[in-house]
């Protein structure tokens, strides 16, 4: 039974675009995957903490010395980094703010690249055959030909991190120029429909 970990991070709720695009994927995915099995992380109801003294403490100490304090510290990050690995598929839906992603997915990555768990102490990933798509909305568009595709710094920095902890196999789903939603130059299912060939062909891979 194949297992999809979908991640959300947009505010935005109904009104997001990257929420209507993982909405398109998972139903896609079920279709193609009738025995499988859906997680869902929200990170917006997460409540993921940053980085702070006590948690690198508790990072950087060998496991066997771990405290309960420090046991309990991590406890999140162990949580996250365990349903990272026990997904076949992981589908990470993100908004871009600021050319990159926004706080609480950087958060989020702060808590699964983990020393021994997902990165070797020798730098080498350790998250194998796991495919990851990456649906993700931007008021402007960063497509090739864009004149300001040099600041697509969010598609560069996802697809980094993810090859630092092992997984290669990434597809982007880049739903660029949302802002057309917002600025009532179209609605959000005419602009959500435009991408729906690309979301049903990364729902496939598998
Ligand atoms: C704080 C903030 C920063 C943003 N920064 C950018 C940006 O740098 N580039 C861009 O193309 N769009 C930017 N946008 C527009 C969002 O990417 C766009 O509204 C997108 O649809 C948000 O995703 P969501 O609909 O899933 O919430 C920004 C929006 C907000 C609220």
């Amino acid at each position: 039974m194949p297992t999809l970990l979908v991640i959300e991070s947009s505010p935005r709720r109904d009104l997001s675009m990257s929420r209507g695009l993982t909405a398109m994927f998972v139903a896609q995915w079920l279709e193609n995957n009738p025995d499988g099995h859906v997680v869902e992380r929200d990170l917006m109801e997460s409540n993921l903490p940053f980085v702070t003294m006590p948690w690198l403490g508790a990072y950087f100490a060998p496991p066997e010395q771990h405290t309960p304090e420090m046991k309990d510290i991590l406890r999140l990050s162990d949580e996250l980094v365990e349903e990272l690995l026990e997904a076949d598929h992981i589908v990470i839906g993100t908004p871009v703010y600021n050319y990159n992603v926004p706080a609480v997915l950087k958060a989020y990555i702060d808590h699964i690249v983990r020393k021994g768990k997902t990165l070797g102490f020798a730098g080498e990933g350790l998250v194998h055959g796991k495919a990851c798509t990456i649906l993700m909305a931007s008021g402007g568009s960063y497509t090739q030909g864009s004149p300001i595709k040099d600041r697509d710094i969010a598609t560069s920095y996802l697809k980094l991190i993810l090859k630092v902890i092992g997984i290669e196999d990434v597809t982007v789903v880049a739903g660029g120029n949302a802002k057309s939603v917002d600025m009532g130059q179209t609605t959000r299912t005419a602009f959500l429909e435009t991408f729906a060939p690309q979301v049903a062909a990364a729902a496939s891979v598998d």
